[in-house]
């Protein structure tokens, strides 16, 4: 579904990203993990165009995204991201700001962009909120809020950039809890995450980087009990 091949990424002198390459493959789930500064984040929004290699390719559906803009246009709406900072407008109700992209990018009436807004919010468990600017919210409301709009969106792919890093661990748990019942459904997620023990429960492969480059990739049951590389091993090890 997504190939990244022989992906490198240069910012001025630095190498952040060294000859990466790894498939997707539909309604999986991913974790990738490692520590900061390893190129997680600069991986994950290459895949949707926000950052564009220095060298290699990535296609999606087969389609070359770096080279062919047009469908990388056709093909963004079904990638939804989740960022860490959530990214609300900040004078947009909740309601509001699930409507917004629907509206501008569906291009559907502000009456059923509404009915879409408040289903997904009601999924989220945040249809008590629908008229709650984001600083009348919690983090863990904003973060679902941001989730909910996402999946307004009607993406195939959901990419997750260390979404309940910035919460404290009642609403990291709300958060996780919101993101397992999405990954149980037919979608492909790719998730940056610290938290070891919920990519342990939804991830089926986990994605290990260091230092720009991918190490180790295996399925979550033999990453967690039969780790392959010695940095995986001590990265877990130093997690505990
Ligand atoms: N736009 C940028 N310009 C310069 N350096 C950047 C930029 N984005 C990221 N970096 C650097 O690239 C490295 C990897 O960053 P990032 O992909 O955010 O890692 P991670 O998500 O694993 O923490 C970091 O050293 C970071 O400072
Ligand atoms: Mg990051």
């Amino acid at each position: 579904m997504i190939s990244v091949k022989g992906v490198f990424k240069q910012f001025g002198e630095l190498e952040i990203l060294k000859n990466i390459s790894i498939d997707f493959h539909e309604h999986q789930t991913y974790a990738i993990v490692g520590a900061s500064g390893s190129g997680k984040s600069t991986l994950l929004r290459m895949l949707n165009g926000l950052e564009v290699p220095s060298k290699g390719t990535i296609t999606i559906y087969g389609h070359d995204i770096v080279q062919d803009l047009k469908f990388l246009e056709t093909i963004r709406p079904k990638l939804a991201m989740v960022f860490q900072s959530f990214n609300l407008f900040e004078h947009f109700t909740a309601l509001k700001n699930v409507m917004f992209a629907l509206m501008k990018v569906k291009k559907i009436t502000a009456a059923a962009a509404e009915q879409i807004a408040i289903a997904k919010l009601k999924e989220v468990g945040c249809d008590h909120r629908l008229h709650h600017y984001p600083s009348q919210l919690s983090g863990g409301e904003k973060q679902r809020v941001a989730i909910a709009r996402a999946l307004a969106m009607e993406p195939e792919i959901l990419l997750f950039d260390e979404p309940t890093s910035a919460l404290d661990p009642e609403m990291t748990a709300e958060v996780l809890q919101v993101i397992k019942k999405i990954t149980l459904k037919n979608l492909t997620s790719i998730l940056i995450t610290h938290e070891m023990n919920f990519a342990k429960e939804v991830a089926d492969t986990i994605v290990y980087m260091d230092q720009g480059q991918i190490i180790e990739i295996s399925d979550t049951h033999t990453f967690f009990t039969n780790t392959q590389t010695e940095r995986a091993k001590l990265f877990l090890k130093n997690m505990i």
